[in-house]
């Protein structure tokens, strides 16, 4: 694991912009696994803003977004379908007929509907960059405590904790979904590259989890302890519980010295 720690989220979201930017100035028709959730806004920002002064282009990208609420119509604003077009699609150059989330609606069987994006994602030839963020309680995607670390793309039943973090991103007259079909880990795990952002206090224990716990279903993002290409950004308040910050540091510091190391996706 690559771990990062920056001095806030602003710091984040630029370095995380960069690993984006080096990949699609390297393979120009990319696959890209996206996230929601408010710590890749920003990250989005600085690719809308690459896109504007720099013409980072991403008319060959092809996109796979972690997660969706099960049943939820792509038009209802609290659709991650809506957000995607908000944040990102409506502003570059992608072709959204390349994007693709993870849908069910109440017609369809959610385990087929699993199986098919599965597909879809061999049939582009895997995620080369796999964007994450990182939930409370350790979650990524929608894969929450107790999944499966062998698991595929699948629904959930989301947990109290969610629900209760999630619960600030809804009107008191909207109704907030409990299930969504999301990536499952080994799905995210086949990604030749994840990048994986995390900011704020609230997260520090998920962090110190997930980079020096156990792997463990409890926290799904340990799995990525064997991950063989995992680049983890942290601001400081989500470092705060780390106890190994000085070696991270001196590792980066080091690292810097090492031009071959300067780009993480030495594969392209
Ligand atoms: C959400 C998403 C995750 C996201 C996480 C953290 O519920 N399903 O993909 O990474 O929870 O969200 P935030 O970035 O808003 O803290």
């Amino acid at each position: 694991m690559q771990v990062i720690i920056l001095d806030d989220e602003q710091h984040v979201s630029s370095h995380a912009a960069d690993w984006v930017q080096e990949l699609v100035n390297k393979k120009n028709d990319a696959v890209l696994g996206l996230a929601t959730g408010s710590t890749p806004i920003n990250l989005y920002k600085n690719l809308v803003k690459l896109h504007k002064e720099q013409q980072l282009s991403f008319k060959n990208i092809s996109s796979f977004n972690l997660d969706e609420y099960y049943n939820i119509d792509p038009q209802n604003p609290q659709s991650y379908r809506s957000f995607m077009n908000e944040n990102l699609f409506d502003h570059v150059d992608i072709d959204k007929s390349k994007t693709h989330l993870p849908t069910c609606n109440k017609d369809q069987n959610p385990r087929a509907q699993g199986l098919i994006y599965e597909q879809q994602i061999k049939d582009h030839n895997g995620i080369d960059l796999q964007i994450l963020g990182l939930g409370a309680n350790g979650h990524i995607g929608f894969n929450e405590p107790t999944s499966s670390l062998s698991s595929r793309t699948r629904i959930k039943t989301l947990t109290k904790q969610t629900l209760i973090d999630n619960s600030r991103l809804f009107k008191p007259d909207e109704e907030q979904p409990k299930m969504a079909m999301t990536m499952g880990i080994a799905t995210i795990m086949e990604s030749r590259y994840v990048l994986l952002m995390a900011t704020g206090k609230n997260k520090a224990q998920a962090v110190k989890d997930m980079i020096t716990g156990p792997v463990s279903a409890m926290c799904p993002a340990s799995m990525l302890q064997m991950h063989e290409n995992v680049v983890i950004i942290l601001d400081k308040e989500a470092a705060s519980e780390l106890e190994n910050q000085e070696y991270f540091d001196f590792a980066e510091q080091q690292n810097t010295l090492i031009s071959d190391l300067h780009g993480l996706l030495h594969n392209y």
